[in-house]
């Protein structure tokens, strides 16, 4: 065996070991506190749902071409009805946003009812109302691109409405997101795990 090889397979083995720690350590080993409620969930399913919506988005920016309400039409026909799976991911982004708003409006009557907004988490509470805001207007923005709207509204809002769905409104968020992780990180949270 040359060294080259050998090397590769101690390298290998020690990445395997490695990753395998990080797993057992963070995952699989962790055990659930007994108090914990779905409510308490809420802020880390809402930062997934946020992910799942940001890949089914990406997936669907390659074929959405909304230069004339002919294009977005038959861009959108396109994605339903020839590109493989193009209809799920479709539906799981459309119902994905929904959810979405479902996760971000339960984690926040959590930290309302709970009194969690006050000092020194006053910071956490204007970030995530701001995260909220934006939310909702990701879900509006991007209802306004379905076929149904597209048909009713004129041309001259797709292209301002298309650039606040997929540029203006994400990149806000992943603003506010990271002020409000930074906030969290720094207090730490109300009910340590
Ligand atoms: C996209 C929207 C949001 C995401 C992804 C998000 C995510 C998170 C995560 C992961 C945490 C830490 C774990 C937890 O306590 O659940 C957290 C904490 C917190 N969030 Fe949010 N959040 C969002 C919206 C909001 C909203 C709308 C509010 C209120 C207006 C809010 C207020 C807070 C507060 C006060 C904490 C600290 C909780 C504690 O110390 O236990 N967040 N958020």
């Amino acid at each position: 065996m040359s060294l080259h090889n050998s090397e590769q397979i101690t390298t290998g083995a020690k990445g395997k070991g490695f990753l395998k720690t990080l797993i057992e350590t963070n995952v699989t080993r962790k055990l659930i506190p007994k108090g914990m409620s779905w409510f308490g969930c809420m802020g880390g399913l809402s930062l997934l749902a946020f992910l799942i919506q940001l890949t089914t988005g990406t997936f669907l920016l390659f074929y959405f071409s909304p230069s004339t309400k002919e294009s977005a039409i038959s861009s959108i026909q396109r994605v339903i009805h020839t590109v493989p799976y193009g209809w799920l991911v479709l539906r799981l982004h459309a119902a994905g946003s929904h959810i979405m708003i479902c996760m971000v409006f339960s984690h926040m009557l959590r930290i309302f009812f709970k009194e969690i907004y006050r000092h020194p988490r006053e910071l956490h509470w204007v970030s995530g109302s701001c995260l909220l805001i934006l939310t909702l207007l990701m879900c509006y923005t991007g209802s306004m691109l379905s076929v149904q709207n597209i048909y009713s509204n004129s041309v001259a809002r797709l292209l301002p409405v298309y650039l606040l769905h997929i540029a203006a409104t994400p990149l806000a968020m992943s603003l506010f997101m990271g002020m409000h992780f930074f906030m969290v990180k720094k207090t730490g949270i109300h009910e340590p795990l």
